[in-house]
């Protein structure tokens, strides 16, 4: 027989099911994969309620393949005013099947076999898996922790004639880094100066803490035409299985991540979309209790880690935090298996985020985004960690 795609069938399965799966067989509670345990707010369900059930306007086929007009109005004015960006709703945005596809679609509108991309690592998997798929060439720099900036010197390097693309993701999974303006700027210029396009994974944009202000690379100088700013309704509402995400482009690069999604899915679920419009009219009140209930989270989960003598980190955004490896363990896996297994919490080791060898301080990365008493039960669980 024929030997099948070589790209596709290299591939494992991800480490995000992996651990969900090992932590069912060890009725662990699940700190591992990326999603709350609990519902979406619920005049968002409700809302999609009506839009299924609307019987004077069928909002149950086809939606238009770019996304409904309504959804891309409603994402316009968002960005206009929370972030004073301006996007044609026709030309230059795209909703997609989530950010994963928005991922592979600006990979694959942007880059020919042998472009070289760079990303940082620890990164989110689909990166790399985008690359490869599109006969790209992956070209790694590192964040280091406990910082996770990425330094100039560093990544400046890894830039040659071949460079297409490098990809950015603030908030950050999984270190939960939010970059600052000085950090931003500072790639924003050599970004421009090297005359690359920049896929920003933006998805943890609305879920920053304390002090911190989340700023879209698009609006630093020079950015705006060779960005691709990627979201998702499934974080900002807390509904992953939702898969709602946008691409925001100048119009030459929308219309191939158009393409692209055209021949790929085609479209994305329209009462979904219709839902996801109306809940993006005015949204303040929820973004505001939307971050306090997280940030609360965080504050019930990290400070007892803290107590029981681990040293884990508070993420400035996102829903994750790192805890470090203890040096009674060998390493990530080791430390992540005694964990499911033995503690009955699951967690993912971080050497899942890079592309061959993790740093000598390896992690774990926790997610909190779930019910305060999942987080307790997880606490009485880690308590007796054997350090
Ligand atoms: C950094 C990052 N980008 C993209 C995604 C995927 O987003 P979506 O569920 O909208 O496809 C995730 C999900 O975990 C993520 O952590």
């Amino acid at each position: 027989m024929k030997s099948l795609n070589k790209t596709l069938n290299h591939f494992k399965p991800s480490i995000f099911s992996q651990m969900s799966e090992l932590s069912r067989r060890h009725n662990a509670v699940n700190l591992s994969q990326g999603f709350p345990d609990f519902s979406g707010p619920h005049f968002l369900l409700e809302q999609l309620k009506n839009e299924i059930t609307d019987t004077a306007q069928d909002k149950n086929q086809y939606a238009p393949s770019k996304g409904l007009p309504i959804l891309r109005q409603v994402l316009a004015e968002r960005y206009r005013t929370d972030y004073d960006l301006s996007f044609d709703p026709e030309s230059e945005i795209t909703i997609t099947n989530g950010a994963t596809e928005g991922i592979y679609l600006t990979i694959a509108a942007l880059c020919n076999p042998g472009d070289e991309v760079i990303l940082f690592e620890p990164f989110y998997d689909s990166y790399l898996a985008a690359i490869q798929l599109v006969g790209a060439v992956p070209i790694f720099a590192r964040l280091e922790s406990p910082n996770f900036s990425p330094s100039l010197s560093q990544w400046e390097k890894r830039i040659t004639p071949r460079t297409k693309l490098v990809i950015l993701n603030t908030p950050h999974n999984p270190s939960g880094r939010v970059l600052d303006d000085s950090e931003l700027s500072a790639f924003s210029k050599t970004v421009v100066e090297n005359d690359l396009y920049v896929l920003s994974d933006e998805v943890y944009e609305r879920l920053i803490f304390d002090q911190q202000v989340h700023r879209p690379i698009a609006s630093y100088p020079g950015m705006r035409e060779r960005t691709v700013t990627l979201s998702s309704a499934g974080k900002t509402f807390g509904v992953t299985g939702w898969k709602i995400g946008w691409a925001l482009a100048a119009p030459e690069l929308s219309h191939g991540i158009h393409m692209a999604h055209q021949f790929i899915t085609f479209s994305v679920a329209t009462p979904l979309q219709w839902a996801v419009a109306k809940a993006l009219m005015d949204p303040q009140d929820y973004f505001q209790e939307f971050r306090s209930h997280y940030q609360n989270l965080r504050d019930l989960f990290i400070p007892p880690l803290m107590k029981f003598g681990l040293n884990a980190s508070t993420p400035q955004g996102s829903y994750f935090c790192l805890v470090d490896t203890p040096k009674t363990f060998e390493n990530d896996t080791e430390f992540s298996n005694y964990l499911v297994e033995t503690i009955g919490v699951s967690a993912i080791p971080c050497s899942a985020f890079y592309s061959q060898t993790p740093p000598k301080n390896s992690q774990v990365r926790f997610c909190f985004a779930k019910k305060p008493e999942t987080l307790q039960l997880a606490l009485d669980r880690l308590k007796r960690i054997d350090l």
